[in-house]
Formats: structure tokens, C-alpha cells, sequence
């Protein structure tokens, strides 16, 4: 029987960092995972194979529309789907190996097989059980069920964002349950690749949770990319026939039954905590009504010696919050102060144009009562965005009217995605709009946009 100072459940984002930074503090550590490979859902059948389908099928994307535009002229370019699939296979397993490099570089134990806690500071795995100081769960999410409608990824109909990342063939049609990231991310890819895609969306606006006139201009743009929407729309269910689907819905304006055929369907609804068979019950760790893990603010359940972090935690379930909580759990496990700050985690749609945003939006700044200043630059006058073929986007600098403190941002543009980070620093900061107005941006970059939507806080825009 080994003995650990900490034992990290799952090596996803959240398990595999906390475990490495834990090491780095001088802790001895040992990560379990039952996967064959590290790196939990989002290396694995998340975030970065579908951002390889998505880097190759906005390649694909540039041929058909901008290349002639340019003067590049090249014969009709056609996709070898294995070839894609091979590609996004060995970007996954690049990054899935890395982090064994970095667990042997650490002398973090990998500990292969699904754990179950005994009982505080016993965990077992396979038939072995491992004495440790303390505990960490990072067990991580999976897809949530939606009633009537049963995914199968191996017959490839009925599937969700696992199943979607490797179909056999690009289908001729796809039906996606559900207008969040997961849905747009992935009905992206098959637009792009040709298949009509139609988006089946409960609520009357895309991407919940998002400044509203970013979800307004978002969807102007992915219905000019070929996508269909169809918004206030609750699925009752999914009926399979030979080898395709009907996707049956309730229209909410008028309450009428209607539905829509395709070759394959994406249940893209929401992911839910995965914590089954850990034993929690029986050790009376306390959940929410949701079914998330409650903990405090040292991401320590209610049974000490245990501690939770990730998407099997309240908030955002994004991989970069698991890393965060992952570090600062493994500092407040080590007898430091971790810290995390919820106020500016950033959020990032990889569709083109990206889609980024900070802080609060529009609505929810006004809701908390205070005056604000918006400041909006579109990317029309950028000249950089122009030459990417990618203007119609805008920045959305939001601060406080009264101290010009920067309250969040919205990008929808060109590398949204880190261009957003230059406004989460200054969040970090307690900056002024006028402090990233006044700092001097390189020219010409996308960046500049963020500068002059700053600028638009004050005195103006300069190229608006
Ligand atoms: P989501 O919560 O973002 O969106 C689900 C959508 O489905 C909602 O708009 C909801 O109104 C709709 N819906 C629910 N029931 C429905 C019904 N019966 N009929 C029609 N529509 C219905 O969930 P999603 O896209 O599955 O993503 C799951 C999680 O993974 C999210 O928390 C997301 O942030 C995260 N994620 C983040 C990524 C990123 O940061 N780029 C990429 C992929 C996932």
C-alpha cells in the first residue's frame, strides 16, 4: 500500500494540472484515470479534436470562398474524410502525450483504472486500495440525456459531441439539438464540409448567457455560412428509420408539432457532473439539487480532506476554469493561498469569426443597477480584419460610467479568442477603458480594435 499526500481523481484539465502543481509544490501525487490515454474529455473528444476539425474545415472554407478572391487559383479541392480524422487523431494524441511526459517529468504515479473512495483518505483502484492525506475530485462532465431521444455514437444516427467528432462520412444533412457552444462548434465544422445543417434551438436566442447583441450578429453570421435555424423550439423527441432521423419538436409561439429529417442528429443540450461511482453517497458528500459536488472556498467538500474542482463543480464548465481551480486547489492543499477569480473567466466560441467575451454583458451590467458607458468599434474599421475577409464583427467594451473601470467585453472577430486576453489582464488590473485606450497597440492588428472600442468609452472611436 503506497501513500500519497494527494490523490487527484481524473486527468482532464482540471485533475492533470492540479496533480503537476501539487508535484511542483513538493507534494508526493498520484492521478487516476481510467481513459487509456490522459487528458480527460476535452484532449480526448473535446476542445482540441474539435479544434482540429475546425482549423481544417476553415481551411476547406477559404479555398471555396476567399482564395479566388485573392488571385489564388487552385483545381476543386476535395476532403479524404480518413485523412481529416487522422489528422485530428494525431493532434489529440500529441497533446495526450505530453502530459505523460509531464507526469513522469513531475513523478506524478499515473494509477490506470476508475476510482472509488473508501472512505476519506483511502481511495481504490482496481483491487488496490492507496492511502492519502487528501483527495481530489476532477472527475470532470459528461453529455446530459434529453427525454425521448437515445444516442447511439457506434450507429452513428443519433449522436452527441463524442459521436460527431468521428462519423464514419461526412453526412449530407445534420439536425443539431441545441444552440450552446458544442452545437455551433460542430454544425460549424459540417457546413463548412457541406452537409446542411439546421439548429433546433429551445430558446428564442442563440448561446445562452451571452451579450445579446453578440447573439444577434453571431447568428446573422452562421446563417450567411449555409446554417438554419429554428429558435423557441422544445424537442420531444428523436425517431430513427432506416438509417435516419426525425427530430419532432413543439413550436412555443403557437404550440404546433412540427419536425425535421436528416441523415445524422446532434443532441448537443448541455453536459452534466459525472461523478457515478466514486462513492459519495456512502461518504456524505453533499451535492446541489443540480447534482454538482458542493464545496467551499478552498474547493474542499464538506468532508474534510476531500476537495472538488472542475465541471463536477458549480460554474462555468470550461476547461480552463478546471485549471485554474486545479492549481489553487493544489495551493491551498499545500498550505498556500490559491486563488481564483470568477469575475473574469474568459469564454471563447472557436466557430470563424471567433466569438469571445469577459466579464458581464450589457444586460446583466445594467441589472446590477449601476450606470455604464458601452463602447463599440466594428471590425469594418480595421484593416487588418478587411484583409482577412472578416470584418463584419464588432468589440463591445462595457464600463462603469462613473469610474470608467472596465466591466466586461464582447468580441466577435478575427482571433476573438486571444485578443480577449489583453482585456482580461486589464480586469485583473482594475483598469480604466481610458487605461487600455491609452496603451499603445501595434498596427495594423485586430487588436486595435480593442483599443478603439476603449477609445469609444471616452472621447470616441478614432476610425468609427
Ligand atoms: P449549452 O448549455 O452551451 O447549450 C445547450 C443548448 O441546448 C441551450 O441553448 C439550451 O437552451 C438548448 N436546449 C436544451 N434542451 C433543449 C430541447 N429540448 N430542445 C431544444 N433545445 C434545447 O451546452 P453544450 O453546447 O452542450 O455545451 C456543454 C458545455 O460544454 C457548456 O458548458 C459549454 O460551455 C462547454 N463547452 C465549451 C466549449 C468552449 O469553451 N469553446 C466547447 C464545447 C463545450
Amino acid at each position: 500500500m503506497s501513500t500519497y499526500d494527494l490523490i487527484v481523481i481524473g486527468a482532464g484539465p482540471g485533475g492533470y494540472v492540479c496533480a503537476i502543481r501539487a508535484a511542483q509544490l513538493g507534494l508526493k501525487v498520484a492521478c487516476v484515470e481510467g481513459r487509456e490515454t490522459l487528458g480527460g474529455t476535452c484532449l480526448n473528444v473535446g476542445c482540441i479534436p474539435s479544434k482540429a476539425l475546425l482549423h481544417a474545415s476553415h481551411m476547406l472554407h477559404e479555398t471555396h470562398e476567399n482564395f479566388a478572391k485573392m488571385g489564388l487559383i487552385v483545381p476543386e479541392v476535395s476532403v479524404d474524410w480518413a485523412k481529416t480524422q487522422g489528422y485530428k487523431a494525431e493532434t489529440v494524441t500529441g497533446n495526450t502525450k505530453g502530459i505523460e511526459f509531464l507526469f513522469k517529468k513531475n513523478k506524478i504515479d499515473w494509477l490506470k483504472g476508475w476510482a472509488t473512495i473508501e472512505a476519506p483518505g483511502q481511495v481504490k483502484v482496481g483491487d488496490t486500495t492507496y492511502e492519502t492525506k487528501n483527495i481530489v475530485i476532477a472527475t470532470g462532465s459528461v453529455p446530459s440525456s434529453l427525454k425521448g431521444v437515445t444516442v447511439d455514437n457506434d450507429a452513428g444516427v443519433v449522436v452527441d459531441s463524442t459521436g460527431a467528432l468521428a462519423l464514419a462520412k461526412i453526412p449530407s444533412s445534420l439536425v443539431v439539438i441545441g444552440a450552446g457552444v458544442i452545437g455551433l462548434e460542430l454544425g460549424s465544422v459540417y457546413a463548412r464540409l457541406g452537409t446542411e445543417v439546421t439548429v433546433v434551438e429551445y430558446l428564442d436566442a442563440i448561446t445562452p448567457g451571452m451579450d445579446g447583441e453578440v447573439q444577434k450578429q453571431f447568428q446573422k453570421i452562421l446563417t450567411k455560412q449555409g446554417l438554419k435555424f429554428v429558435l423557441g423550439a422544445a424537442v420531444s423527441g428523436v425517431e430513427t428509420e432506416g438509417g435516419k432521423a426525425k427530430v419532432n419538436y413543439t413550436l412555443k409561439k403557437d404550440g404546433s408539432e412540427q419536425s425535421v429529417e436528416a441523415e445524422v442528429v446532434l443532441v448537443a443540450t448541455g453536459r452534466r457532473p459525472f461523478v457515478d461511482g466514486l462513492g459519495l453517497d456512502r461518504l456524505g458528500v453533499a451535492l446541489t439539487d443540480r447534482g454538482f459536488v458542493q464545496i467551499d472556498n478552498h474547493w474542499q467538500t464538506n468532508v474534510p480532506g476531500i476537495y472538488a474542482i472542475g465541471d463536477a463543480v458549480p460554474g462555468p464548465m470550461l476547461a480552463h476554469k478546471a485549471e485554474d481551480e486545479g492549481m489553487a486547489a493544489a495551493e491551498a492543499i499545500a498550505g498556500k493561498h490559491g486563488h481564483v477569480n470568477y469575475d473574469v473567466i474568459p469564454g471563447v466560441i472557436y466557430t470563424t469569426p471567433e466569438v469571445a467575451s469577459v466579464g458581464l454583458t450589457e444586460e446583466a451590467a445594467k441589472a446590477t443597477g449601476r450606470k455604464i458607458k458601452v463602447g463599440k468599434f466594428p471590425f469594418m474599421g480595421n484593416a487588418r480584419a478587411k484583409a482577412l475577409f472578416q470584418a463584419e464583427g464588432f468589440v463591445k467594451m462595457i464600463a462603469d460610467a462613473d469610474t470608467d473601470r472596465v466591466l466586461g467585453c464582447h468580441i466577435i472577430g478575427p482571433n476573438a479568442g486571444e485578443m480577449i486576453h489583453e482585456v482580461c489582464v486589464a480586469m485583473e488590473f482594475g483598469a480604466a477603458a481610458q487605461d487600455i485606450a491609452l496603451t499603445c497597440h501595434a498596427h495594423p492588428t485586430c487588436s486595435e480594435a480593442v483599443r478603439e472600442a476603449a477609445l469609444a468609452c471616452g472621447d470616441g472611436a478614432i476610425h468609427a
